[in-house]
């Protein structure tokens, strides 16, 4: 096996793998894959004969006890590993600890729901081993694409979010959405720390950090349709590839969530005065009544909007969202004084007034992003 990877390889991507070490780690995220996870292990087994490797199954803690199927096949094959990750939840940080679980000099992604063709994995590794790329990606959109399970709203979806990314990225690769490569581990373990945990698109992450450096072939493959389960993407995935378009274009010095906590506060303020005219023109209420009125159901608002948008992957449910919304109250509140505040001292000093109530507004939104993560919707 170790003759069969050095000679003729360009860039050695590591020293000789002691005997018994996998030479190909297959990393397999899941979420409720209960069902598919033995078939996908029995294929490997058949595809990969005669290959060292090794499979680490990625699951978030499954309701449907995903993790407890794959120790049963760990406990029977120790090529098979498991990591259970407890309150923590994405696709692509999934990914990430699994290829750094492992020493393999070569790292496969590969989805738990037989809709990616794993027959495909020797060929990969062969021009990775040939050393004719870094990186080797299953790819949808060349010549040679076949689909069984890909609807016509989502290839149209895909294939737009495929365009922008391109042009904004410069992104060059044929299909940078495909969930389905091959990677060598060195070479993703000094781009690791560049990654994104949030969100689905791992692979357009990885050469878009890359600017370019990474040498990249694309191999056809037939996108299956799923055998048990659902998908897990919904129609917000949409916003986490916009956050990461916005990170890479900007260094990651803009978040999405930022724009979005930033977003829900001007809607606040349109909710704040129309409540506020409601409460003052329509049903007679004193001024300073209306205004606390008025603030009260633009935070709860803001709140709710925040819950269900901004903080999506950590949304607060049942008790917890009590508990959340009143600390979003005392944050807010906070944040109003510094927003006055601010916005006083501005105006003291230069006394224009959309400066000083820009400031006010910018000083108001920080502070209450900043303590909203600390406080409201925290990281467990
Ligand atoms: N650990 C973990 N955590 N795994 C997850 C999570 C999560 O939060 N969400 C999804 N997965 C796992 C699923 O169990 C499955 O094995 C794989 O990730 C893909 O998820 P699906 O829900 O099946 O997504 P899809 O089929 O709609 O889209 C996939 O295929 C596309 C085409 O290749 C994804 O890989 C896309 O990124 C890809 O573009
Ligand atoms: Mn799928």
């Amino acid at each position: 096996m170790n003759e069969a990877i050095r000679p003729g390889a360009q860039t050695p991507p590591q020293a000789q793998p002691a005997s018994g070490a996998p030479e190909l780690s297959v990393v397999v995220p899941t979420f409720n894959e209960r069902d598919n996870v033995t078939v996908l292990y029995r294929r490997l087994e058949a595809t990969l004969a005669g290959i060292a490797w090794e499979v680490v199954f990625v699951d978030d803690n499954s309701p449907d006890g995903t993790w407890d199927v794959v120790r049963d096949l760990a406990q029977r094959d120790s090529r098979v590993r498991c990591i259970r990750r407890i309150g923590r939840r994405g696709l692509s940080g999934a990914c990430i600890e699994g290829i750094l679980a492992s020493s393999a000099p070569y790292a496969a992604v590969i989805d738990a729901d037989l809709q990616h063709d794993e027959t495909q994995l020797p060929k990969m590794l062969g021009l990775l081993r040939a050393g004719q790329a870094e990186l080797v990606v299953g790819s949808r959109y060349i010549e040679g694409y076949k689909s069984e399970g890909f609807d016509q709203q989502r290839a149209g979806a895909s294939a737009l979010a495929t365009e922008i990314a391109k042009k904004m990225l410069r992104v060059e690769i044929a299909d940078p959405m495909s969930g389905f490569f091959m990677i060598r581990r060195d070479r993703f373990e000094q781009l690791a720390p560049k990654l994104s945990v949030h969100g689905f698109k791992i692979l357009l992450d990885v050469v878009a950090s890359a600017r370019g450096t990474l040498r990249a072939v694309e191999i056809p493959y037939t996108f299956g349709a799923r055998q048990h389960g659902e998908s897990k993407l919904d129609s917000m995935v949409a916003l986490d590839f916009l956050g990461l378009v916005l990170a890479k274009l900007t260094n990651d010095a803009v978040s999405l969530r930022f724009l979005l906590f930033a977003m829900v506060g001007s809607i606040g303020l349109v909710v704040h005065l129309t409540t506020l005219f409601i409460a003052l023109e329509l049903i007679k209420v004193p001024f300073a009544e209306a205004q606390a009125s008025g603030a009260l159901v633009a935070m709860t608002s803001n709140f709710i909007l925040n819950n269900f948008l901004t903080y999506r992957d950590q949304r607060l449910k049942g008790f917890a969202i009590v508990r959340g919304l009143i600390a979003f109250y005392i944050v807010c509140s906070v944040g109003l004084f510094a927003n006055v505040g601010v916005a006083f001292s501005v105006y003291d000093q230069e006394p224009i007034w959309w400066l000083a109530g820009m400031a006010g507004a910018l000083m108001g939104v920080v502070w209450n992003y900043a303590m909203s993560g600390l406080f409201v919707w925290r990281k467990k």
